[in-house]
């Protein structure tokens, strides 16, 4: 297994972290070289334009500004984070990517996909992940999961996105349902419901295969 850029998908409270955690130590206890990285974020410039991102108090971004602002993190990351690695030939296990921008700004905020496909090409260059892992969940779970993490770490606050009304979160577990159907051999689908070890069980066969790691 040598440079490799797995994505991991999926509503809020869906476990995405957790489960990245839980590969990269299992992955590195192989002794391969991992990259553990975000979006928003990943880069100093993309912590930046994360904090104007999921500040609740910058109500007015519009979503054509927040997208192209997600798409202005993305250009960054890859140049900066992902690229590199994968030619140092590590595997980037990144917690969200174009499929989020596709969901949340296409299905959610109902911008154009069109426009959505193009700006991501532009800010991609055409990197695809090799594989995607979607972590589904009811989003009423989700959420509630996501804020439960919130009080017990009792720092963090409710970010703009996060706030956004059910049915919102809805059209977005939707439309991440709908890619999968578009791209069964790169999207997996896993319930998200299940307990946090049978999940990351499933997520190394599904590795296992689709790398032929042993
Ligand atoms: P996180 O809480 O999983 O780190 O994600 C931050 C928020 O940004 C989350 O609410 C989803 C949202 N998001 C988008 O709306 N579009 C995107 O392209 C990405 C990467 C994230």
């Amino acid at each position: 297994m040598k440079g490799i850029f797995i994505t991991f998908e999926g509503v809020e409270g869906s476990g995405k972290t957790t489960q990245i955690d839980l590969l990269a130590s299992a992955l590195e206890a192989e002794g391969l070289q991992v990259v553990k990285t975000q979006e928003p974020g990943g880069t100093k410039i993309g912590a930046m334009i994360r904090k104007i991102l999921l500040d609740p108090k910058n109500k007015e971004i519009g979503s054509m500004t927040e997208l192209m602002l997600y798409g202005a993190n993305r250009a960054q990351h890859i140049k900066e984070v992902i690229l590199p690695a994968i030619r140092e030939g590590r595997i980037v296990l990144c917690d969200r990517f174009s499929d989020s921008t596709i969901a949340y700004q296409g299905y959610g905020r109902a911008l154009s996909l069109e426009i959505i496909g193009k700006l991501d090409i532009f800010a991609t260059e055409g990197l695809k992940p090799s594989l995607t892992i979607l972590l589904d969940i009811n989003p009423e779970k989700g959420l509630f999961r996501a804020k439960k993490r919130m009080e017990e770490n009792n720092s963090l606050k409710e970010g703009r996105i996060e706030r956004e009304g059910l049915s919102f979160h809805k059209r977005v577990r939707e439309g991440f349902l709908r890619l999968a159907e578009e791209e069964p051999d790169r999207i997996k689908v896993i319930g998200a419901d299940l307990p946090v070890e049978d999940i990351h069980k499933k997520i190394i066969e599904i590795v296992k295969e689709r790398f032929q790691w042993h």
